[in-house]
């Protein structure tokens, strides 16, 4: 959370930071704020949006071939125009932004307010720019090295970028924990917190590791390590359009992704699977398939919706390679002291691939010498990096604040890893295992068959938006997909919404229904159909509203349920793919109908890379 942008070259940096900074709003957008040289170093801040720095600068003389900027997701200090970045040392001569968090900056603080420092901000930032200018001045040493110095006391996260402006031909970097790319064009560099405000520039990028010091001017890029011993930056081809990262016509990122989905499965199936023959190919889990057919559990750690595909994976890896599966949030995990043994397997499951939580897990689990293999969307991020293996989902840039074809593209991959072990142990026959390739086979166009009932979903979300509670219920593999329509809901429409296994409902739930309570029961058919409608039955019972997903052709719902979507029937282990899309679109549509910024959500952000 938090995103860095920065810019030197021949370019106005001005424009280039600010499109960078819309490009990187959904990783937080409490405030906004450039630092420029022009007469001296500027630095612009507004608490809001993007778009409120850009209207209050509307006019001003921004010229300058250098610059850095920052959207805020608040750590420490609320949302304001003081707490916003970038941050001015004490003599006003530097200026830096930060995305991470320094957790011994109270110590920092209490010795710099001693040596009579003043600060201007609550940030966690503004200490750690004072006390590398309080080495620099104390050391008499160049930025670098004083930047060097701090770090080593520093505890935490962080991407910070400097700017001197005794120095105006030099950007000086460094990253423990959040991420930070470099694009390298014709005489300029381009920094951003991940490729999308750089891929219309230039194609090729460096990813800087932890610990890593970039000291970068126009035509040069020099990485040190916190050591002073210089690294050869690796540079990587990207391999994104910049049509992938614009909205296409559609009102909203979410709404995009939510239609890409026959797209984005398709191509995580592609190359992959080949139903005719009954082949399953996945290179980056190739080398470490004995090791899970051997695993005596897996262990699946993720965060928010990911977590929710961890949940279906560990109903379908225990189904189909009746290896012992646990799903954990991965906050929890790594505090617990969790058992974790040489060879165990880990699977971390990240959309964005820099999620602090899980990033932390694993590497901690790693450390206890198990096997930590990657299901990430963004390809070079940091778990992705961290992992000794894995699959990437390729569902592509996914902006929309809310997850949604992440979360298929995972069922996708994760699926195909639980069918190529289960075959390979031989805990599932030729004709299940060819069944269940056929079946992924047809989920592309399934997906667009459901996609088809956006207006139906439309016409629901408008009856139920003004709803203050809503209960989800599924049960078996649509149980997670309870949870994630919930999720949803809450996430884009700010309704309290809860997801409970449907027959646990009566344990507790079922006393909040009465007739104002919406009730979405993922009742499809599978193997405890009839039970899910004898849950469908009680709910009518007290007179909640029923909104029943089932399978086409399925009439048991007719007469008990208000609202009807009907989905094209698919295996059930299968079918979550499925199944999730009318929750996406019901979530979107409500906080549409109800008036809210459904791609940037209150409070939310996308990139959590703070724990
Ligand atoms: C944040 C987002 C969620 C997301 C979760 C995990 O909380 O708001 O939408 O599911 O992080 O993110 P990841 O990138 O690790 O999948």
């Amino acid at each position: 959370m938090c995103g860095i942008v920065a810019y030197i070259g021949h370019k106005e940096a001005y424009p280039v930071i600010l499109k960078g900074l819309k490009r990187l709003e959904y990783r937080g957008y409490d405030s906004a704020g450039v630092a420029l040289l022009n007469n001296g170093l500027k630095v612009y801040k507004k608490k809001g949006k993007v778009a409120d720095l850009e209207e209050t600068l509307v006019g001003k003389d921004l010229h300058s071939n250098i610059g850095i900027g920052h959207t805020r997701w608040a750590t420490h200090g609320e949302p304001s125009d003081r707490n916003a970045h970038p941050h001015r040392s004490q003599s006003g001569k530097l200026a830096m932004i930060h995305n991470g968090i320094i957790e011994n900056y109270a110590s920092i603080k209490q010795e710099l307010v001693n040596k009579g420092y003043h600060f201007t901000s609550d940030t966690d930032t503004e200490v750690l720019l004072n006390f590398i200018e309080d080495i620099r001045i104390n050391n008499g040493c160049p930025l670098e090295e004083a930047v060097r110095i701090a770090l080593k006391r520093v505890v935490g996260a962080y991407v910070i970028v400097l700017m001197d402006e005794d120095d105006p031909e030099t950007l000086i970097a460094a990253r423990k924990g959040s991420p930070l790319v470099i694009g390298i064009g014709k005489g300029e560099h381009f920094l951003a917190s991940d490729a999308s405000p750089i891929i219309e520039y230039t194609k090729e990028v460096v990813y800087v590791n932890d610990y890593e010091l970039a000291i970068i001017k126009a035509d040069e890029l020099v990485l040190k390590n916190l050591g002073n011993e210089k690294v050869t930056p690796f540079i990587t081809k990207l391999d994104m359009e910049l049509a992938a990262i614009e909205k296409g016509g559609y009102d909203h990122f979410m709404l995009k992704e939510i239609f890409e989905q026959p797209h984005t499965i398709f191509d995580c199936l592609r190359g992959r699977m080949d139903a005719t023959v009954g082949s399953i190919t996945m290179s980056g889990i190739q080398q470490y398939a004995d090791q899970l057919v051997n695993a005596n559990r897996i262990i699946m750690i993720a965060c928010g919706t990911s977590w929710h595909a961890g949940l279906v994976a560990e109903y379908i890896f225990e189904e189909l390679t009746r290896i012992p599966v646990e799903v954990e949030y991965a906050s929890e995990f790594r505090y617990r002291n969790p058992i974790v043994h040489k060879g165990d397997v880990i699977i971390a499951i990240s959309q964005s691939g820099e999620t602090a939580d899980t990033l932390v897990a694993i590497e901690s689990a790693k450390e206890k010498g198990a096997i930590i293999l990657g299901v990430v969307n963004v390809v070079g991020s940091s778990i992705a990096r961290t992992s000794h293996g894995g699959a990437y989902t390729h569902a592509g840039p996914e902006i929309g604040v809310a997850s949604t074809k992440a979360f298929t593209a995972q069922l996708a991959v994760l699926t195909m890893i639980a069918l190529k072990i289960g075959q390979m142990k031989g805990t599932i026959d030729d004709k299940r295992f060819m069944h269940l390739l056929n079946e992924l086979n047809d989920v592309p166009e399934k997906v667009s068959l459901v996609l088809q009932q956006d207006e139906q979903l439309k016409a629901i979300a408008e009856k139920y938006k003004d709803a203050s509670d809503f209960l989800y219920l599924g049960r078996g593999y649509n149980f997670p997909v309870a949870l994630e329509g919930a999720l949803k809901l809450k996430e884009i429409s700010y309704i309290h919404a809860e997801g409970y296994p449907a027959a646990e409902m009566k344990h507790g739930p079922i006393a909040l229904v009465d007739e104002k309570l919406p009730v979405v029961f993922v009742a499809t058919k599978d193997a405890y159909h009839e039970k899910v409608i004898s849950n469908m039955q009680e709910i009518k019972a007290r007179k909640g509203k029923v909104i029943a997903v089932v399978s086409e052709g399925d009439e048991s719902a007719k007469g008990l349920a208000d609202d009807i979507i009907t989905v094209p029937f698919a295996d059930e282990l299968i079918a979550p793919m499925i199944n999730v899309i009318p929750m996406q679109l019901l979530a979107y549509h409500i906080g549409v109908a109800k008036g809210l910024d459904v791609d940037k959500p209150r409070n939310l952000a996308k990139s959590v890379t703070v724990e």
